[in-house]
């Protein structure tokens, strides 16, 4: 992969340092312990918009994952199938200086900021894989990868977790959103605990907040999520 500091333009590094600057003020105290881990280890800073193969050598070590150049959001089909293999698909460009605070697309902000300091945490790195594993048994069944992307929504991206006696944000939807970061541990926000099946039951919504957040009592509940999953489609099958 080449290089891609090139590609970006004065306003693209004025848009990373201050979404990063803001956003790390914002989730200090609220973010799961290993995202905050895992952002040390990759180094990111505000000054510096990191490069792939920068990013690639840490969480290959780390987790054995990999990113990889993609346009935007990709089909289900590709995302599972590349993610199943231990790689993650990222966009390579940034929102313009009068998007800070609202992009309904995934843009490298969401995707690098968001996303890879979890692929840094085994246990993130691993319910990814298992999960990419179940979709990849059913990729012809609209059920069970609608069910897929459901649980992936709710967790990879919009989910909270109990950690001591506090609830912290692991999902990169929410920490990569400044509003978001707010509102889901305000009194406003409605957070339930994670039940499985609720989760297959509740569409999610792209234009505005969360109307539920589920909670997980202990990252470790991912691989009873993954168990009972596969679980629930063999019988079915
Ligand atoms: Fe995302």
């Amino acid at each position: 992969m080449q290089a891609n500091a090139l590609m970006f333009c004065a306003e693209d590094r004025l848009v990373w340092d201050q979404l990063f600057t803001r956003q790390i003020k914002t989730i200090e105290h609220v973010s799961y312990a290993p995202f905050k881990k895992g952002l040390e280890a990759l180094g990111f800073h505000a000054g510096h918009i990191p490069r792939f193969e920068e990013i690639n050598e840490t969480i290959g070590q780390l987790t054995g994952w990999q990113i990889y150049p993609v346009p935007g959001l990709i089909d289900n089909r590709h995302f599972f199938e590349q993610m199943m293999g231990r790689r993650f698909g990222s966009t390579q460009w940034l929102r313009k200086l009068s998007q800070l605070d609202y992009l309904e697309e995934p843009d490298m902000f969401h995707d690098v900021f968001g996303h890879i300091p979890l692929l840094t945490d085994p246990a993130i790195a691993e319910f990814l894989e298992g999960l990419a594993n179940v979709a990849n048994k059913h990729l012809d069944n609209e059920e069970v990868i609608e069910a897929i992307a459901r649980i992936y929504w709710y967790t990879v991206e919009f989910g909270l977790v109990q950690e001591g006696t506090k609830i912290k944000i692991y999902g990169a939807g929410i920490l990569s959103s400044i509003g978001e970061s707010d509102f889901c541990l305000s009194v406003r926000a409605n957070r339930i605990p994670f039940d499985l099946e609720k989760v297959i039951d509740t569409p999610y919504v792209k234009d505005k907040f969360q109307e539920q957040y589920f909670v997980l009592y202990s990252i470790t509940q991912l691989k009873n999520v993954l168990k009972n999953l596969e679980m629930k489609y063999k019988i079915n099958n």
